[in-house]
């Protein structure tokens, strides 16, 4: 999977394509909304392309998935709901790491995985957007894994009686693993061709000590991508 600078090269105009039209779908649904919000740089390009249209004035408040899509909400100018004032959202804007021909996701690898995932089962509408260098024909590892710190030690020795690898997800800026918004560890797990997502996911989640996995499979979520050439691609 390439990532960074050389990711956003290879997006081409997939990039602003996709943003574009994630931008009017929400502000084709005319009316009072509330949005939740996914984190990564994508979600912000989303967040800044919607306030500066008018979609705008249609959204009522943003639900965030982590501190940095708060930060990129707000510094946008829009008001910040949470689930004490809300029950859910009228639609969860996010992207995602990989992206299956079936439409299900690898997600999480900025560390939003469990409010993500809570965010989009409490949603009326998913909408996920990412671009061409996304998509495989069968998704892959490494899955993200948000673990607690008190079973951090012993998850390795867990996920490799499995046969699986495992190892931390390391970034630029910290030493040690990624702590994700939650307070938690987050990890990358090596379990190779994902045949049967919902099978991993359900696997994963039943080990103790994991909060949440970044297998998403496709629960009606709608997921378009931007081609390098510009176009749009409707997966699901
Ligand atoms: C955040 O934890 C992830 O689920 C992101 O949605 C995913 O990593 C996509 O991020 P980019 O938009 O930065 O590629």
């Amino acid at each position: 999977m390439a990532t960074g600078i050389w990711r956003a090269l290879e997006a081409g105009k997939g990039f602003e394509a996709v943003v574009r039209v994630a931008v009017e779908r929400v502000a084709g649904l005319g009316r009072g909304i509330v949005l939740g919000l996914g984190s990564g740089r994508t979600s912000a390009a989303f967040i800044k392309s919607l306030a500066a249209s008018e979609g705008a004035r249609i959204v009522e408040a943003v639900i965030p998935t982590s501190l940095q899509a708060e930060a990129a909400a707000s510094e946008n100018g829009f008001r910040i709901g949470s689930l004490y004032n809300y029950e859910g959202v009228d639609i969860y804007v996010d992207s995602f790491d990989q992206c299956s021909f079936a439409g299900d996701l690898v997600k999480g690898m900025g560390g939003a995985l469990a409010r993500e995932k809570l965010l989009m089962r409490l949603a009326r509408s998913v909408l996920l957007i990412g671009t061409e260098v996304k998509l495989a024909e069968r998704l892959s590892s490494p899955i993200p894994l948000e673990v607690l710190p008190y079973a951090a030690p012993a998850l390795p020795r867990l996920l490799r009686a499995r046969g699986w690898g495992v190892k931390a997800r390391t970034c630029e800026g910290k030493a040690g693993p990624v702590i994700t918004d939650n307070g938690n560890v987050l990890m990358l797990v090596e379990v190779g061709v994902l045949d049967d997502p919902p099978l991993i996911e359900r696997e994963l989640k039943m080990i103790p000590g994991v909060v949440e996995a970044g297998v998403f499979p496709n629960r009606g979520y709608k997921v378009i991508v931007g081609m390098r050439d510009g176009t749009i691609r409707e997966i699901t």
